[in-house]
């Protein structure tokens, strides 16, 4: 492998993508919220919309850890699988409550995993990257490479993990997985793939039929219908703060069993999640008395947390107001 390493290293310093703010950090915090924002999310959005708000707002661990949740959720807001952004507080919480001042992230992959929110990845990167511990981080760009590099169609999570323990480069652990994950994302794509320019190119043993590795899993996702009923009164929509597991915290509309007779259907808005597709007729009713117990304007409404869905629910009574 050392010659790879070299390779890698080389490739790296030419073609990687070294201007990417969290790697030019030493600061564990804002390597760990990078990680976070990245599980679910695109490099460029995260560049263009996310990191940098966020940690102007919220520039420490303790900044972070003394914030209210509702704030932390309106800087998520749009990013998607807000349990993330639960998650990342809660740790803050955990860690400035139990160390005072100037709290910081464990260095020990041991510890950093009982942190709610960090994974066997999320442990991982964060060592390799704030800490430059000899770890491999996995994501699916690295899981595409291993199963390409080995030519296995399928691999489970143990086999990948043991796999990636070996080819790690101990002495230079940040390039390398940095690396990793910018082949992934430049050369090693699901689609053609451009093997020539691959450091790996030479030990490579999909090489000569790349897209046959791994296999790819069809998976159709179920698509969930359901009733929302913006309630208005005095020209306000109603909102209430969501209770149940699926997107606690944010602010919605209501979802309703049955449309009320009297309410006037106003359209239709779709959103894709990772599992299932949610269809939402979308009905408005107007109150002669209140019935609920907060009321908004469109504008308040956008200093709030609130989902995709119920931004495109608002968008969609705000066109049909014009
Ligand atoms: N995805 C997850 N971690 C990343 C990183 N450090 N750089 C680019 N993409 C990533």
């Amino acid at each position: 492998m050392r010659s790879i390493h070299r390779k890698i290293r080389h490739w790296y310093t030419r073609y990687g993508r070294t201007d990417l703010p969290w790697r030019n950090t030493a600061d564990p915090y804002a390597i760990w919220l990078s990680e976070v924002m990245l599980q679910q999310t695109q490099v460029k959005t995260v560049l263009e919309r996310y990191y940098f708000p966020f940690l102007e707002k919220f520039p420490t661990l303790e900044a972070l850890g003394n914030a209210p949740l509702d704030e932390v959720l309106k800087m998520w807001e749009g990013l998607g699988y807000y349990n993330r952004a639960k998650n990342l507080h809660k740790t803050a919480q955990i860690l400035t409550q139990a160390q005072g001042a100037a709290p910081a992230l464990p260095s020990k992959i041991e510890e950093l995993i009982k942190l709610p929110g960090i994974g066997k990845n999320t442990a991982n990167a964060v060592a390799a990257f704030a800490f430059r511990q000899p770890v491999p981080v996995m994501e699916a760009n690295v899981r595409r490479i291993l199963c390409r590099i080995h030519a296995m169609k399928d691999a489970d999570e143990k086999a990948l993990w043991q796999i990636a323990c070996e080819m790690v480069d101990r002495q230079n652990p940040f390039e390398y997985n940095q690396a990793m994950m910018d082949i992934g994302a430049t050369l090693c794509t699901s689609k053609t793939p451009r093997c020539e320019a691959c450091p790996f190119e030479s030990i490579c043993q999909g090489k000569s039929d790349p897209e046959r590795y791994p296999r790819k899993k069809r998976r159709t996702v179920p698509t969930k219908e359901q009733y929302i009923m913006i309630n208005l009164y005095n020209n306000k929509l109603a909102l209430s703060q969501r209770q149940g597991k699926f997107l606690h915290g944010l602010w919605g509309f209501d979802a309703i069993e049955v449309p009320l007779c009297a309410a006037e259907e106003v359209g239709e808005v779709t959103h894709t999640y990772t599992h299932f597709k949610l269809r939402c007729k979308v009905y408005l009713y107007d109150e002669l008395e209140p019935t609920h117990d907060h009321y908004f304007t469109p504008e308040q409404i956008r200093q709030l947390a609130i989902s995709k869905v119920d931004e495109k629910i608002l968008n969609l009574y705000l066109d049909t107001m014009k």
